[in-house]
């Protein structure tokens, strides 16, 4: 029943991070959710979810007339009253879908002037998330929208951890420093890197150095195998073991430590 947050700069391999999480943890046998909360989805397919299987899953954003329904607003008059707190927990199951044990849950993008507001599609994302990190009796993956603007407080206290992936390049560890900042602001205690695509050591090294505080999970090797796997539709997972050993070691080390952001 573990709640894991990724999160990270663009392109650092956030979502790539997310669907071995969600595989990894799948192989005690139990079903994990995965969101993928990105304006541009792309969990699905790097969970090689066959195209079939992917287009069954609905955007919650899309969902016009149940975010009215459920919101009390009624489209094209938004600004007016709305609940902030609509029924959600019969959406996840709906909208879904799974895969290998793996039920995908995408949100969708807001658009246009809608982005960050108080609306009624905002309210009911919130909503959502607060239940599914909240309620569901199960183990979610949340991959995140790259950047730490989105980082709110409802989502901030529900996770069990948040891993903010890295790789060496001082702009994906300046948005790792900008997240801890928040993270610690919003209460998080429990945070981690994951340094990703290493090459060498030094890239290891460079890392380490740049975030001398803060609690290191794991390292994930640059892999040809795992790029080759988007081009073919496979699964990170099913890419290249090595990958995936790492993988799990870094699971480990998340599940069997709790505890704060900081070294001690
Ligand atoms: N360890 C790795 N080795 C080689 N390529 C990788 C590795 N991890 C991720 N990539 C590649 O880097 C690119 C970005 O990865 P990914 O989509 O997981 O990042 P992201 O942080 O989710 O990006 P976005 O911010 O766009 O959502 C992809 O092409 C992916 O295949
Ligand atoms: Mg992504």
């Amino acid at each position: 029943m573990t709640k894991i947050a990724v999160s990270g700069k663009g392109g650092v391999g956030k979502t790539t991070f997310s669907a071995l999480l969600a595989y990894i943890l799948t192989e005690n046998g139990q079903q994990v959710y995965a969101i993928d909360a990105d304006p541009s989805p792309t969990l699905a397919e790097t969970l090689g979810f066959p195209a079939q299987t992917a287009a069954q899953i609905r955007p919650i954003i899309e969902m016009k007339e149940l975010i009215a329904e459920r919101t009390g607003a009624k489209p094209g008059e938004y600004g007016s009253y709305f609940k902030l707190n609509p029924r959600v927990d019969d959406i996840p199951a709906q909208f879904s879908a799974t895969y290998r044990n793996i039920r995908l849950l995408e949100m969708g993008a807001v658009k246009g002037a809608g982005k960050g507001c108080a609306c009624p599609e905002n309210a009911m994302l919130k909503a959502l998330t607060s239940h599914l990190l909240l309620q569901e009796q199960e183990t979610v993956i949340l991959d995140m929208v790259a950047g730490a603007e989105h980082l709110g407080r409802g989502t901030a206290q529900a996770v069990d951890a948040m891993v903010i992936v890295v790789e060496r390049g001082s702009r994906s560890l300046k948005t790792a420093r900008t997240i801890l900042a928040m993270a610690a602001d919003l209460g998080i205690t429990n945070m981690w890197i994951v340094g990703n695509k290493i090459r060498n050591p030094e890239d290891q090294d460079f890392i380490a150095n740049a975030l001398p505080q803060v609690k290191i999970a794991g390292w994930l090797p640059f892999s040809n195998r795992v790029i080759d796997a988007e081009r073919s539709g496979l699964s990170v997972y099913d890419a290249d073991p090595e990958f995936v050993a790492q993988g799990r070691k870094i699971v480990g080390v998340i599940l069997s430590n709790g505890g704060s952001i900081w070294k001690t």
